[in-house]
């Protein structure tokens, strides 16, 4: 399917206007798509909807790819890992006409008179065109998943065989599959997304968890950080760490993600700051597996020692690599236990991780990641060295960071 060239003529003069309205329109389309459908809210969730952050995300990806409907190779990146996050949750073909219906319904009632027949007509077909690309990468994605060895389709029961207190804050559970089945593999850094049923919830509750072993085992490991700082704590972080235990079952889908280790013999620096540990872990034991001689440095920053999770296990498996180097501090001051530096990472720290050629991956806190990236920019390091994960709705706080 192509559109003519009034249509993209209309479309890229409208997506402006509609950047204008974009905070409107989006929560005009959640809320009636919602009211309407609220089978949709087992897949949602629902502080990302409260927050405005997802919608947000989905309309700017939208207007992105209107900006650039005749040349949409210009949005494949940001398309694969959205894709990567659908396949995880369980979106399929037939979800994209409901979206396409309330966005357009939206856009409507936001521009009122100004949305002639003629620019609505343009949107149904720029919209469908569109979602044509999620459907069609998702739809390979969906088949690739499910043809692999231990693969699968949608979500299947696990079974949590231990669980480990890592720190004051951050458990492990140790997932098998119920059916006893081989697991899917996974590439390092990749996550699990979790399907589980609180009880009083009316609507399943779906999140995503690195998998923060490295794969070639016969259970999947996550790394949860129980969300009490804030109010309300969080739904499925309070309810893993304090009503699932060993024997009990939760759901999974197949492995997913962008976020992944790369071979090459460059080195390595793994930067984290709180719970965003996770797949720096799962990288540092896949490096130690393969007995690595690259240059390799964990940096970690933790609020204090007693919520430092992992702390014994990166020393043991960085002592035991002829190049590896682990630096880690605290930000709290006045914690009794300081690691190799205080407060926030600082730009002489990250000097001797770094050099021109390095490859470093970075995850943490949205304060953190922000730092980081002018520390590194202040460094020097090219863009093109540095992968990022976001442990939330990602497109627009990587566009923040400039990345
Ligand atoms: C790719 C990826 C990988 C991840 N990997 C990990 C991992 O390895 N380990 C890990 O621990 N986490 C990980 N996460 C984060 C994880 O998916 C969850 O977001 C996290 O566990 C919080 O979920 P929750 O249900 O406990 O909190 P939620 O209930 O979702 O609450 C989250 C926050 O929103 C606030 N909130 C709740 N309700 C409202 C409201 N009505 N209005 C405003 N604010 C509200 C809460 O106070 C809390 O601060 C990852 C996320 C992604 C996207
Ligand atoms: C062309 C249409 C669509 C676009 C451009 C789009 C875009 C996005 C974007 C940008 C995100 C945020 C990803 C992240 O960074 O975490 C997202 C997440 C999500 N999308 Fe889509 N999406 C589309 C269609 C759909 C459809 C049809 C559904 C299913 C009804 C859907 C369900 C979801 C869900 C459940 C999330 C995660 C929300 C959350 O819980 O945070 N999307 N999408």
């Amino acid at each position: 399917m192509s559109l003519s060239n009034e249509t993209i003529k209309i479309i890229k003069s409208t997506v402006p206007v509609l950047e204008v309205h974009g905070a409107t329109i989006t929560k005009v389309f959640y809320e009636n798509m919602l009211t309407e459908h609220p089978e949709l809210l087992n897949m949602f969730n629902e502080v990302n909807q409260k927050e405005g952050k997802q919608q947000q995300a989905l309309a700017n990806l939208v207007y992105a790819a209107a900006q650039n409907i005749d040349q949409l190779e210009n949005v494949l990146t940001k398309v694969q890992l959205v894709a990567n996050k659908h396949r995880g949750l369980g979106v399929k073909p037939e979800h994209y006409p409901i979206v396409g219906k309330y966005l357009l319904l939206a856009i409507k009632e936001v521009l009122g008179d100004a949305a002639t027949d003629e620019i609505m007509n343009a949107w149904e077909e720029a919209y469908g065109l569109i979602a044509q690309v999620f459907i069609d990468i998702e739809t390979k994605m969906y088949q690739e998943t499910a043809d692999q060895n231990g693969g699968w389709d949608g979500f299947k029961d696990f079974i949590v065989t231990d669980k480990v207190k890592e720190s004051d804050v951050i458990t492990s559970f140790y997932l098998k599959a119920k059916d006893n089945k081989e697991l899917a593999n996974y590439k390092t850094g990749q996550y699990l997304t979790v399907r589980v049923t609180i009880p009083n919830e009316k609507y399943m509750q779906i999140r995503h968890y690195t998998i923060s072993a490295a794969p070639g085992t016969d259970t999947y490991r996550i790394s949860v950080k129980k969300e009490i700082d804030c109010t309300p704590n969080g739904k499925v972080s309070t309810y893993l760490h304090d009503l699932v235990n060993v024997g009990d079952t939760i759901e999974a889908s197949a492995p997913s993600g962008t976020f992944i280790l790369e071979e090459s013999n460059r080195p390595i620096t793994l930067i984290s700051g709180g719970v965003g540990i996770t797949p720096m872990i799962s990288m540092l034991e896949t490096l130690s597996s393969k007995q690595s001689t690259q240059v390799i440095n964990f940096v970690h920053s933790a609020r204090n020692h007693s919520v430092h999770a992992f702390h014994d296990h990166v020393s043991g498996l960085v002592s035991a690599l002829p190049n590896a180097e682990y630096t880690y501090g605290y930000s709290d001051l006045n914690s009794a236990n300081q690691g190799d530096f205080s407060g926030y990472l600082t730009k002489e720290t990250l000097e001797q991780a770094v050099k021109e050629n390095t490859i470093c991956y970075v995850v943490g806190p949205v304060p953190f990641m922000k730092h980081v990236a002018n520390l590194l920019s202040e460094l020097g390091l090219s863009e093109a060295n540095i992968r990022y994960e976001l442990f939330g709705p990602a497109q627009d706080i990587l566009e923040e960071i400039s990345i």
